[in-house]
């Protein structure tokens, strides 16, 4: 293996958000550039677990100060035929083969663990890999056991590379945890500190070789972003670069795709939306001659679940269009999307869930993808409808406004707005709708998205050159 991505998610694995999606394609966009990857992420309790057949690669303990844990490393059997790189998966019992991934009370506990048993696998390895690329705050102390820890010494000139997916979520833990860790000389302590705390987020930026972000213009806005490390952003800017996110143009293929309607590719996007659009209003007893606007993602304030109920609220109310909502999340967001379903019947609707299957129907079936973030480091949403001919209304923020040119422009495809209110957002899908009602200007750029080439085959290049650049 040349490098070793470690992560918590990776699809078809285990997935919450756009990281697993990344995870789980990146690496075979690099395999298949002949730069051979593998994943490393835990073992949870779920139907992916259920379905998969494993096979026991490595075994050791892990203490977390006076607990120990078996640990055992699984391969996925099959998984380089199955997904285009090597799968291996940390079973901890007792502690990280839970059935979700997040949102246990121990998840310090579990990640720290995780990322020893990660070490501790790559310890035995007859050849180590050239690059270990580390993914978000779950695995942001790798860099740093692997510079300080003196159980890893062996391993120091083992170049690192940190990637953010999002740097609101850093993992702070107080300094009683700092046990868990293998010995290091404590003078290397304030490696790990950031305002008071253990950051793991922080700790990774500091001793990684280089760290990335999902996009080139969200790294331009971390220095100020009010995460809280944005004096550290600006100061480590050196050895920084931002790779925009790709796609899995295998799995997001809409000609192929087994999980819509109808298959359509940019010569039958008519017919092909219109079928999947039908389907998806049957289903949620719509409208499928009016305008279809669509979100799907986190309920958070990021996303700007807050405002989500009086966004559709105020556009339908504005505009002879329909709206689908699909997502989980804060449960007041939730209840007053619910509650809206009553006020439209018959044009507005709500699943509350995780359904991937329906997130599919929906970026074949809808005619607009509403992103009103916060932030959006980069953002897969407006990806995947681009290639499904659905076209997105974004705020201009991060990787949206990296990927997303409004139509005002020259040669621009999607809706543009500058601010995360209700207004904003609703104006902005006024000028969907009218959009939609000037036929032939509609028809053309749903052509045309389709056409646009956002696989990971250019990031992943990207990618290795920046692995060339540091591996020996
Ligand atoms: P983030 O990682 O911040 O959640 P991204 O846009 O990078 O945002 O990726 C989100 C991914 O999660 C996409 O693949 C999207 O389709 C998927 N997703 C989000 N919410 C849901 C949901 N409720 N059901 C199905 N898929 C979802
Ligand atoms: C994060 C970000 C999202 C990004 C994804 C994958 O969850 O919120 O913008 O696309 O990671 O990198």
């Amino acid at each position: 293996m040349k490098v070793i991505h470690v992560s918590a998610e990776c699809y078809p694995a285990a997935k919450v958000g756009g990281l697993a999606d990344v995870v789980g394609a990146l690496p075979k966009y690099q395999t298949n550039l002949d730069y051979e990857s593998a994943v490393i992420m835990p073992y949870y309790n779920n139907k992916y677990a259920k379905n998969s057949k494993y096979i026991t690669d490595f075994k050791c303990n892990v203490d977390l100060a006076e607990n120990s844990f078996k640990a055992v490393v699984y391969k996925v059997e099959n998984s380089f035929e199955d997904l285009g790189f090597h799968l291996y998966q940390v079973k901890i019992k007792d502690l990280l083969d839970r059935e979700n991934v997040y949102g246990y009370q121990d998840d310090t506990e579990r990640f720290i663990a995780f990322q020893k048993v990660v070490l501790d696998w790559i310890l035995q390895f007859i050849k180590a890999p050239e690059v270990i690329h580390c993914h978000d705050h779950h695995t942001g102390l790798i860099p740093f056991m692997l510079t300080q820890c003196i159980k890893y010494k062996s391993m120091r000139g083992i170049p690192t590379v940190f990637t953010i997916h999002n740097a609101e979520y850093q993992g702070e833990f107080p300094f009683e945890k700092l046990s868990y860790l293998p010995e290091y000389d404590l003078e290397y302590s304030g490696l790990l500190e950031w305002d008071y705390a253990i950051n793991p987020m922080a700790a990774a930026i500091k001793a990684c070789w280089r760290y990335t972000t999902v996009s080139p213009n969200y790294m331009n806005e971390l220095p100020y972003a009010s995460t809280g490390l944005d004096w550290l952003f600006d100061t480590e800017r050196e050895k920084s670069v931002g790779i925009l996110n790709g796609i899995d143009a295998d799995v997001w293929n809409s000609s192929t795709d087994p999980m819509i309607a109808k298959n359509y590719s940019v010569n039958t996007v008519e017919a092909g939306k219109k079928a999947n659009k039908l389907a998806l209003c049957e289903k949620f007893g719509l409208n499928p001659d009016k305008p279809l606007v669509a979100f799907i993602g986190r309920l958070v304030y990021q996303k700007g679940a807050d405002i989500m109920a009086g966004i559709f609220d105020r556009a339908l109310d504005a505009n002879d269009i329909n709206g689908l909502v699909l997502g989980s999340g804060d449960p007041h967001a939730e209840f007053l999307l619910n509650e809206l379903k009553e006020k439209y019947p018959g044009r507005y609707n709500t699943f509350i869930g995780y359904d991937e299957e329906l997130s599919h129907l929906i970026y074949a079936g809808a005619d607009f993808l509403i992103m009103p973030s916060r932030f959006e480091p980069c953002g897969l949403n407006q990806l995947y409808a681009l290639r499904y001919g659905t076209i997105p209304v974004v705020r201009t923020t991060g990787g949206l406004k990296d990927t997303v040119k409004d139509i005002g422009e020259k040669g621009g495809f999607g809706i543009r707005h500058e601010h995360v209110t209700v207004d904003d957002v609703a104006l902005a899908i006024t000028r969907a709708n009218k959009l939609y009602n000037d036929t032939d200007e509609f028809k053309r750029i749903r052509k045309e998205i389709m056409k646009i080439d956002n696989s990971w085959e250019n990031s992943a290049k990207e990618y290795i050159e920046l692995y060339n650049l540091i591996a020996k």
